[in-house]
């Protein structure tokens, strides 16, 4: 092949999305990832904990409110690629090797952090503070759900 067809192909490969799932892992080691994970659950807690208290009635529902559900929901997101495989065993994990094990589970339980934080989001922007009550309860229990199961004490 031409220098120039090579190129045409690769960036056809990349417009189909071809290369989009393996991004996030080429570019960083298993140990980035682990931290980029960490740092992820930390930043969804520096959410959460201010929606807490709006959910225990201690606090008024504010804009703020609305843009922590959505922050909440956005690094929900960027989660799924940071639980590759390469990532078991990594020293100063407690990530169980479970994930890798029981696929299945793992998978229902990073999908209901999704489906349950986006729809906090939502109920965020209507400012009823009996539905918020419900839906954060939802959120954090696909939080301790995950937890329960995989992550190490
Ligand atoms: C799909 C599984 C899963 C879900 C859902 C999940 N977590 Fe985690 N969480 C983990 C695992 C696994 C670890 C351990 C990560 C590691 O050490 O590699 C962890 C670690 C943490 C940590 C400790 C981070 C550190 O190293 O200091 C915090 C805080 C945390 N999660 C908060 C949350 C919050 C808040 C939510 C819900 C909004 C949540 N997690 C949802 C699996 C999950």
């Amino acid at each position: 092949m031409s220098r120039s067809v090579k190129l045409i192909a690769l960036v056809a490969l990349c417009a189909a999305g071809a290369l989009a799932p393996s991004a996030a892992k080429a570019q960083l080691k298993p140990e980035e990832l682990v931290k980029m994970r960490q740092g992820l659950m930390v930043a969804q807690k520096s959410q959460f904990g201010p929606m807490g208290a709006v959910a225990k009635g201690e606090a008024q529902m504010s804009d703020a409110t609305v843009m922590q559900a959505q922050n909440l929901a956005n690094v929900a997101k960027l989660l799924p690629p940071t639980f590759s495989q390469e990532t078991s065993g990594v020293s100063g994990s407690k990530a169980k090797k479970e994930i890798w094990q029981k696929q299945d589970e793992f998978k229902k339980a990073a999908e209901s952090l999704l489906v349950e934080t986006a729809k906090l989001a939502e109920v965020a922007q209507k400012k009823d503070p009996a539905a918020f009550k419900t839906q954060y309860a939802a959120a954090a229990n696909a939080c301790k759900n995950c937890h329960d199961q995989f992550r190490e004490k």
